[in-house]
Parts: structure tokens; C-alpha cells; sequence
């Protein structure tokens, strides 16, 4: 009796929210035959078919957070006073923050882009819509070594690094979408130097990978001038790439 009591109120509505919670949020679901099972089958298999060779030599990292440590950690190895550190999609600021931290023990600003009003397009082959991530243009709380500039990257980033002409040493896209990531990597090339770092979000592992940042790289930065030191093992997974040669 008991025992029926737990199983009704207690075990069952938990694993309903457990499950609502994967389903919703992480966007997995474990019901079998679900087809979202079968469309990330499919994804995992391309992206693992796709990388498998760079997958034999980089660095694996299991969550977003732990990539995102080690490449600030790596930047901050080798480093001139003049060089630029730039996020491109800052949302509520965590990432940047997590950057800004380890930066703020040497001084070094780190440049911040987003229109603060989310996805101007639907995100193609995801669920989320036009808009989503809309902060009605409210900047987030950052720490004070942060520099905010609010806009389309289309409307703010040009002006920005011509007037800031100098090697990039660390560059986050965090945008989602091919269109704004494709604009950023169109307009740095030439700031790009031996041992910059780019660390890209959302690159590979979800339906439409084909068509999103992985898409701006591959029309922008020749595959001969890098090489893949970071691999994210996860959903939507990021990757950190090394530039080794000039074009
Ligand atoms: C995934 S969120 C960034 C998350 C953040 N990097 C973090 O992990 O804390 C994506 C952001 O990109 C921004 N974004 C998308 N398209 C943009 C564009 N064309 N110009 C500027 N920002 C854009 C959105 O407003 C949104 O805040």
C-alpha cells in the first residue's frame, strides 16, 4: 500500500520532471523509436564520420564549460599586451565572464558583441526560433573588464576592427547562426596571426551543423592554416581551433 502510495505521488511525478526536464530543456528524450532519437543518431554519425580523424588528435572536453576554461587557459600561455580577446554572442554573459575572470588577473579587456535582442532568423534545423534569446536590448551584468558593444554584428563589428587593427588572440562565435558567424570570420582574416585562438559553439552534432558556423569556417578560413586542438563531446558541440600557417 505504501509502496503504491510512493510510486504514484512521489517516483512517478519525479521522473515525469526528470523527463520533461531532458525533453524540454536538453532537448533528448528517451522514449524508444522517438524521432529525435533517430535524428540525433543521424548527426552523431555524420559528425563523428566527418572529424574522425581530428577526433584521433585533439583534446575531447565533455561539457561546454570545460572547453571554454581550457582555451582561455591556453591563450593566457603566450600573450603580447596588444592583442584582442572578443566574444561574439554574450546573451546574459556567462561565458564572457567566465573569460573576463582569468583575463582580469593580467589586465586585459575583453571585447563583448551582441544585439542583446537574439536570432534575427530562425535557427535552421534546430528548435529555436526567430528571436529567441530577445533580451529587449538589456545588457547583462558583466565584470568590469568587459567592453559591451550593442548591435547586429553586421551594423557593429566592422567599424569596430578597423578602428582596432591588431592580431586577435582569442575570438568566441557564439552567435548560432551561419549568417553573423560567416560576417565576424569574413572580416578578421587579416587579424588572424600564428597561434590565434578561435573557439566556436554550436559547430557540429545537431541537424543543420552543415549550415551553421561550421559553414562560415569553411568558407573562410583555409583548412590548411588550422588545426583542431579542442573537440567538444557533446550535443551542438563546440570546437577550439589553432591557427598554424598565414594565407
Ligand atoms: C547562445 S547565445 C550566447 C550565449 C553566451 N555566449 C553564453 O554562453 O553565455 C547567442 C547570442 O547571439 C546573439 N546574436 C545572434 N545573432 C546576432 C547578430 N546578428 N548580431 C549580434 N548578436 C547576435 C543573440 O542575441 C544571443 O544573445
Amino acid at each position: 500500500m505504501i509502496k503504491k502510495i510512493f510510486e504514484t505521488l512521489i517516483y512517478n511525478s519525479l521522473t515525469k520532471r526528470i523527463a520533461d526536464y531532458y525533453r524540454n530543456t536538453l532537448q533528448i528524450d528517451f522514449q524508444k523509436n522517438h524521432l529525435l532519437n533517430e535524428i540525433y543518431k543521424q548527426t552523431s554519425n555524420e559528425t563523428y564520420e566527418y572529424f574522425k580523424s581530428n577526433l584521433s588528435t585533439s583534446l575531447h572536453f565533455l561539457t561546454r564549460r570545460k572547453i571554454r576554461e581550457y582555451s582561455i587557459s591556453k591563450v593566457l600561455e603566450n600573450y603580447s599586451n596588444e592583442d584582442l580577446f572578443i566574444e561574439c554572442g554574450v546573451f546574459e554573459g556567462e561565458s564572457i565572464n567566465l573569460f573576463a575572470k582569468e583575463l582580469k588577473k593580467k589586465n586585459i579587456i575583453i571585447h563583448g558583441f551582441d544585439s542583446f535582442e537574439g536570432f534575427d532568423d530562425n535557427w535552421k534545423g534546430s528548435s529555436l526560433a526567430k528571436n529567441f534569446f530577445n533580451k529587449d536590448g538589456q545588457l547583462p551584468k558583466v565584470l568590469s573588464n568587459v567592453r559591451l558593444y550593442k548591435g547586429r554584428v553586421q551594423d557593429t563589428f566592422k567599424s569596430f576592427i578597423e578602428k582596432n587593427n591588431k592580431k586577435i588572440k582569442f575570438l568566441h562565435l557564439d552567435m548560432d547562426l551561419y549568417e553573423p558567424t560567416n560576417y565576424v570570420l569574413k572580416n578578421i582574416k587579416k587579424n588572424l596571426d600564428i597561434n590565434s585562438y578561435i573557439l566556436m559553439d554550436d559547430f557540429s552534432n545537431y541537424p543543420g551543423w552543415k549550415n551553421g558556423p561550421f559553414k562560415a569556417l569553411e568558407e573562410n578560413i583555409p583548412k590548411d592554416t588550422y588545426e583542431i586542438e579542442g573537440f567538444g563531446i557533446f550535443r551542438s558541440s563546440s570546437v577550439l581551433i589553432r591557427i598554424n600557417k598565414l594565407v
